[in-house]
This record gives structure tokens, C-alpha cells and sequence, in this order.
């Protein structure tokens, strides 16, 4: 079967890959820019469930479900590739320095620990010989030994590689305008003044998404950017193992000795630039938490656009009434934990089969009646 992705994300690449590995021949990515160059570049690379997540919900199942498959697949990526993705198994420490923070903290420990999830309470004492550097005004954490860290940028190369020596095409710098229709069948996509056919359509266009047409009309979708900025310490990565989350941001070592803070969660629509604001506000907040950042400088500034739908969940699955056509999109803060579990959905929805009752949650069609919120 011939298969079109269009978007070459984190999500579209992985997808990509999961067809291939399941025997797929004839598979082409479309992409409007540059090969993985948006929001699955800008993240942190946190595979965080349990730092990330409140409740014991479907949304937590999955992502929890996600991090599981990220051995493994971290194990192939390398073999396929070469390419080491830097999966760290550190857990996050997420601190809190007020009696109001320390009480959020209580509150989630409860609810999480009472349903199962792997979270540990921890003194400020406790966190600080875990954690030398962090700062003497915290008043205690939780330590989430689960949640890891993956290096993102390379995840993109690992998935890129793998395309390249397996014969998927790789189109780049072309821009699907609309769905192409024959019936209710979808037979490839328009982009410009050129037509891509094919058997079947996985949208993974992330928050650009709901711009695509599906024929002449709107897409039944809604998915809007939520802009996320972050910087990034050079050197300072020794500072702490793990990572560091907190009510005023997070903070990630990553192996090159970068140590990256983030993130501002913004509804500017399409804007991607970075802002002085942001860094102010992100610097502040990271030399709080690890005072020996003070007088370090920033040493790089970015920004994502998150793909974000109102109920804050992803959208996986076919659009009823809609025949050869998978969206799958709107993962917000956690595309890159989710990626491998979505591709695996992604794949059995492809291959005919029923995604069970959880991933039903995360089906296009709850939006026939839904509209346009601001993000949480
Ligand atoms: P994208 O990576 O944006 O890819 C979509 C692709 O589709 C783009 O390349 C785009 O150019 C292409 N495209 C769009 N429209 C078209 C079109 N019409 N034609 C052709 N191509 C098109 N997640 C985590 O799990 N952990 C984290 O720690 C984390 N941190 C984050 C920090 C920040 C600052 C940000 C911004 C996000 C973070 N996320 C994190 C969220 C994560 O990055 C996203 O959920 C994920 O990258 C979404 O992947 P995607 O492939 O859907 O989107
Ligand atoms: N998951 C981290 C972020 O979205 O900022």
C-alpha cells in the first residue's frame, strides 16, 4: 500500500518508521520546511509521566505506556542508526519552595501515589544530598524515579537516518495546501501545483493541522500553537544529574554540558519569536533553583509552537465518514514521550484494526462540537 505523511516531525518520522518496520514499501514524507526542524526540535526531550500528568486518567496511561516502549526503542534506533539518543534514566526531582508549593506537592503525592504511580516524597535535606547544587531555599520535592529525558535533536537525526536508509521518501520544502478527494476517499494531497497520490494519508502536521483542507472544506480539527520558549546554559550541565522540575519552570542536563530551562507556555498564534521577557524570566527562575548558574551566561534562545487541541489531549485516529485518511496530532507538551506509542497506534489503526477503548478518547470526532479555549 502506498502510504503520503505529511509532516516530518516527531510524530510523522516515527510513524514513518513503524509502517516501514510492519512492511510497508512505498512510503513518502511531505514537508513544508525543513526535515524535523519545529516543535520536536525545540522540546526538552522529557519523558516525564509522572512530573507531567495529574491524574491516573487515559492521557496519563499513555504516556506512562509511551515511556515503557522507550528502551527498546531507544536499543533499535541505535543498532538501525548509530545514532544515540541519550536516554537518561535519572528520574525528575520536582521541588518546591513555598509553604503554597510544598502543599501542591503534597496534594500530588496523594492523588498520584494513591493510584500506583511511582513517586517518592522527599526533605529538602533528602534533595539536596541527591542534588548538591540545588538551591538552599527549597522546602522539599517529589522524586519521580520513572520519568527519563531523551535528547530530542538526535532522536530527529535517529529517525532521519532511518528513513534515508530505508528507502522512505523524504520531500522537503513542499507545503499540502488541501486533502485531495475522490468521494468520501482521500487519494493524496495538493501542494501548490502539485499532486501527491496515495492509498493512504497520515496528517502529522502538528499545530499547522487544522489549516489543511480536506477537499474544499475546513478541517474537522482543532488544533492551535501554544508557543514555548527555552534557553540554554552552555557548560552547566554538571550543576544536576537529574531533572529538575518546579511550578516556575524545569530544568535539563543534557550530555554536551548544556543545561536547558524552559518553558513559556504562550497562545500568540503562528509567532515564533524569542523574547527578551522570556529569557529574563526563564534565567531568574533557573538561577533560583540552581544558584550556581549566577553570572553563567545564556548561550542560546529558541522557541516551538506546541500542537495544542482545547481538551488539551492528542488527536489520534480516522475521521468518520473519511476513508484513506490517519490524523495525528496535537500532542502538546508530551510529543516525544508519546511518539513511539502513537506511531504503534498509528500502525494497527493503518493495518484495520480498533485502537482500544483509552485511545478511543483521543479520536477527531470529539470535535464536531467543540471550539477554540485557551490553554492551560
Ligand atoms: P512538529 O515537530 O511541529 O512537526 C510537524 C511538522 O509538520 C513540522 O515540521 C511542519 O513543518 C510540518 N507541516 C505542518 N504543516 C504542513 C503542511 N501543510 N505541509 C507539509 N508539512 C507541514 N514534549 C515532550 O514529550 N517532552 C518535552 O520535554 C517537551 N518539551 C517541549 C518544550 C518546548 C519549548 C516545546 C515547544 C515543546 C515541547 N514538547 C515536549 C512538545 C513536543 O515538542 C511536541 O508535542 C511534538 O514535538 C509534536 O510533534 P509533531 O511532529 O506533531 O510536531
Ligand atoms: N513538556 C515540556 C513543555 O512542553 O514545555
Amino acid at each position: 500500500m502506498s502510504v503520503l505523511v505529511i509532516g516530518a516531525g516527531v510524530i510523522g518520522l516515527c510513524i514513518a518508521r513503524a509502517l516501514h518496520r510492519r512492511g510497508y514499501g512505498e512510503i513518502t514524507v511531505v514537508e513544508r520546511g525543513l526535515i524535523g526542524r519545529e516543535a520536536s526540535w525545540a522540546a526538552a526531550g522529557m519523558l516525564a509521566p509522572g512530573a507531567e500528568t495529574l491524574a491516573a486518567d487515559e492521557h496519563y496511561r499513555f504516556c506512562a505506556a509511551s515511556n515503557q516502549l522507550y528502551t527498546p526503542f531507544a536499543e533499535e534506533l541505535l543498532d538501525d542508526t548509530g545514532v544515540d539518543i541519550e536516554l537518561n534514566n535519572h528520574g525528575t526531582m520536582f521541588v518546591a519552595f513555598t509553604e503554597e508549593e510544598t502543599a501542591a506537592l503534597d496534594g500530588r503525592y496523594d492523588a498520584q501515589s494513591k493510584i500506583g504511580i511511582s513517586v517518592e516524597r522527599v526533605s529538602a535535606a533528602e534533595a539536596r544530598r541527591a542534588e548538591p547544587n540545588l538551591s538552599s531555599n527549597i522546602a522539599g520535592a517529589l522524586y519521580f524515579p520513572d520519568d527519563r529525558q531523551v535528547e530530542n535533536r538526535k532522536l530527529l537525526k535517529a529517525l532521519e537516518l532511518y528513513a534515508r536508509k530505508n528507502g522512505i521518501s523524504i520531500v522537503e520544502y513542499v507545503e499540502v495546501t488541501q486533502l485531495a478527494m475522490n468521494g468520501n476517499q482521500i487519494v493524496g494531497v495538493i501542494a501548490g501545483d502539485r499532486t501527491f497520490r496515495a492509498e493512504l494519508t497520515i496528517l502529522a502536521t502538528g499545530a499547522w493541522t487544522s489549516l489543511i483542507k480536506i477537499g474544499s472544506e475546513r478541517m474537522p480539527i482543532v488544533v492551535i500553537p501554544i508557543r514555548g520558549q527555552m534557553i540554554a546554559f552552555d557548560g552547566a550541565a554538571h550543576l544536576t544529574r537529574r531533572v529538575i522540575y518546579s511550578s516556575r519552570g524545569y530544568l535539563v542536563p543534557r550530555r554536551d554540558g548544556r543545561l536547558l530551562a524552559g518553558a513559556t507556555v504562550e497562545d500568540v498564534g503562528f509567532e515564533d519569536e524569542v523574547t527578551v521577557d522570556a529569557l529574563d524570566s526563564q534565567r531568574i527562575a533557573a538561577e533560583e533553583i540552581l544558584p550556581g548558574l549566577k553570572g553563567q551566561a545564556v548561550s542560546d534562545q529558541w522557541s516551538g509552537l506546541r500542537p495544542y487541541a482545547p481538551d488539551s489531549l492528542p488527536v489520534i485516529g480516522r475521521i468518520d465518514g473519511i476513508d484513506g485518511l490517519i490524523v495525528a496530532t496535537a500532542h502538546y507538551r508530551n510529543g516525544i514521550l508519546l511518539a513511539p506509542i502513537t506511531a504503534e497506534v498509528v500502525a494497527e489503526i493503518a493495518a484495520g484494526g480498533t485502537p482500544d477503548l483509552s485511545v478511543r478518547a483521543f479520536s477527531p470526532d470529539r470535535f464536531s462540537t467543540t471550539t477554540r479555549s485557551a490553554a492551560k
